[in-house]
């Protein structure tokens, strides 16, 4: 991968390909991610399945001719017809269909109102998955779906990048109130910081809210964000899915703790706008920025340099490049132990 990314390709992991009204019973929805055409559809059993878009008999895209009946997946081409496991088992001309005419089942799961598959650049199958939330208490997801110029290494290293909540986002007094944690695919954290709010003939009015941040990969991203004062809680889903090795789509979902009375309709549009606006404070720095690999880190920063060694897990190991790995790996450490030390 050249350009601004230098980095080995797409990273593995569980990524949201779409929001779970997206695709309705009987529905096909086509998606170009991973640099692949990928169709969803949900038959009568109100499973949701995800296969590769081109028809295994003569390629006709099924996320544009083919339809959903029943359970069945039926191409419009020939009419082949293809049954929950992907088999074919059925043409129009009679007699057993072509073995061979399989179509490619991806992983798929829905839950918390998501429906994600399992990336892997090196075409294995899954070790980890991302954990169910109980949502009995929580509203359903408010979400909007940005396309941005990027790669989820950069967006995901938002969530450790602490110097920019400042500059960007206009907080103040941020601190860390969780040191960075990695286990496994696992990374967490959690913050501290606060929204100044100007109130008329008072004081400036510093609202603390505190972010207790779960990344797991870089496609699923899930925040807990609490503001103290007002007892307020939701959470949050920052969620992109590569398109190709230099576009992602960024789907941002929001859900409130239920109990809000009748101010929740309108807390959860408010908030929701809050955090949109949020991210679309970040959109020019991801849109035009380039990938620095040793960045000359300073005090305050964050914890980035934990966050560039937790994310090697999710490429593919460059064959012969062990000798790089362990270099990079010596450097990440000793600009680690520099920053402690400077606390
Ligand atoms: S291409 Fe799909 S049935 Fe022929
Ligand atoms: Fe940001």
């Amino acid at each position: 991968m050249g350009g601004r990314f230098p980095f080995p390709g797409l990273p593995s992991g569980w990524y949201v390909v779409a929001v779970s009204e997206e695709v309705k019973r009987g529905q096909i929805v086509p998606r170009h991610y991973f640099n692949q055409e990928l169709v969803l559809y949900r038959g009568d059993d109100g499973v949701v399945r995800i296969a590769d878009a081109f028809c295994p008999h003569m390629g006709a895209h099924l996320g544009r001719v083919g339809k959903v009946e029943g359970n069945i997946l039926r191409c419009g081409f020939h009419g082949f017809q293809y049954d929950r496991q992907g088999r074919c088992v059925e043409t129009p001309y009679g007699g057993p269909p072509p073995a061979r005419a399989r179509l490619r089942f991806w992983e798929a799961r829905e839950q918390n109102g998501l429906i994600l598959t399992w990336y892997d650049a090196a075409g294995e199958g899954y070790d980890w998955e991302v954990p169910v939330l109980d949502d009995a208490r929580w509203n359903k997801i408010r979400w909007r779906r940005f396309d941005i110029p990027t790669h989820p290494q950069e967006t995901t290293e938002n969530s450790v990048d602490f110097g920019h909540f400042t500059q960007v986002h206009g907080f103040v007094d941020g601190s860390i109130t969780r040191a960075i944690q990695l286990e496994g695919p696992l990374l967490t954290t959690a913050y501290r910081a606060h929204r100044p709010i100007p109130m008329p003939a008072l004081p400036l009015w510093k609202v603390p809210v505190d972010y207790a941040v779960n990344v797991w990969g870089l496609g699923y991203s899930q925040v807990d964000v609490r503001i103290d004062p007002l007892r307020f809680d939701m959470r949050v889903w920052v969620l992109p899915v590569p398109r190709d090795d230099e576009h992602i789509d960024l789907v941002i979902g929001v859900s409130t703790r239920k109990g809000l009375g009748p101010l929740s309709a309108y807390a959860r549009r408010a908030v929701h706008k809050i955090v949109c606006k949020e991210v679309e404070q970040d959109l020019d720095v991801w849109t035009y920025k380039t990938y620095v690999e040793q960045p000359p880190l300073a005090k305050g920063d964050g914890p980035v340099a934990v966050y560039r060694r937790y994310v090697k897990q999710f490429y593919p190991p460059i064959p012969g490049a062990s000798d790089q790995r362990a270099v990079d790996e010596a450097v990440t450490a000793a600009a680690e132990a520099a920053i402690s030390s400077s606390e």
